[in-house]
């Protein structure tokens, strides 16, 4: 992993990441879309990029056998010790894990950091490789479009750096942060939404579907009153579930979740 994404991880900023606001919102979804997406516990899962464990730790709770994979020794630490996880060092584009191994693969990070396409591919047919035939991978990019909508949500385009960080990502996808402001985020490369479909058929694998994270929900100033409020919560999720194929929105969302299958 490339030294400035390492810094941007060991200040540690993962185990709460998700906690409040548009991080909190991100869970939520994400959560709600996996309870709808993996077959019922207990599976075999490998969490590639899982972090500290934030979904891996509520899917052993569930049943299922978790194993993750981050190049942070920090987070594996953290992650391995969670009730049900097992946790290594590692990197998405050469699994140390044996093949088919998996009921499913979870790619929630690598692939936003590796700004090469052909690593992403690796990453891709790493996955494909270590899922048994027939089973998922579930994959996360952010959107080409996230840096230009958080430019005007939380101001950052007043930064004469930040609107010339913005120009190139709009042009090549490329992210790099050349300012010394955390929340601008480290060295990513951010999808079309048309893109992930084409990497995972590269991979060998088979197209399920693509669904919106957020949504434009991330944007809401008034975020926190309405995951403060359970009902306004449930609300917001059933919209979200009804529009959460629909393409024309996808750019709009903060993360996209593609879900592929390795033909049976
Ligand atoms: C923003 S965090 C996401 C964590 C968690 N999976 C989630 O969805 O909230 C991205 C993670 O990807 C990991 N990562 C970055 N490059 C990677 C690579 N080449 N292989 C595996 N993991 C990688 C980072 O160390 C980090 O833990």
């Amino acid at each position: 992993m490339q030294n400035e994404i390492e810094d941007y991880y060991r200040q540690g900023g993962e185990t709460r990441r998700l906690d409040a606001g548009a991080g909190r919102w991100e869970f939520l979804r994400t959560w709600d879309l996996l309870q709808r997406t993996l077959p019922a516990a207990p599976l075999a899962i490998l969490d590639v990029g899982g972090a500290t464990g934030v979904y891996a730790g509520p899917l052993a709770a569930q049943g299922h056998r978790v194993h993750l994979i981050d190049p942070m020794p920090e987070h594996v630490a953290a992650a391995a010790a969670l009730p049900g996880v097992t946790a290594a060092v590692g990197d998405a584009r050469a699994l140390a894990e044996p093949d088919a191994a998996y009921d499913a693969v979870l790619l929630f990070g690598p692939l936003y950091h590796l700004v090469a396409r052909g690593d992403r591919i690796a990453a891709w047919r790493e996955a494909a490789r270590a899922v048994r035939p027939g089973g998922l991978v579930v994959a996360a990019t952010i959107s080409r479009f996230a840096s230009l909508l958080d430019g005007y949500v939380r101001g950052y385009l007043a930064h004469e750096v930040f609107a010339r960080m913005l120009d190139h990502t709009l042009a090549t996808g490329e992210h790099r942060n050349l300012g010394d402001d955390r929340h601008w985020f480290t060295t990513a490369y951010f999808h079309r939404p048309d893109e992930p479909p084409g990497e995972a058929a590269e991979a060998g694998l088979d197209f399920v579907r693509s669904a919106a994270v957020e949504g434009p929900l991330w944007m809401l100033p008034a975020l926190d009153e309405v995951l403060a409020d359970p009902a306004r919560t449930e609300q917001a999720l059933r919209l979200l579930r009804q529009v959460e194929g629909e393409p024309h929105l996808w750019g709009a969302s903060s993360h996209l979740l593609t879900v592929a299958r390795r033909p049976a």
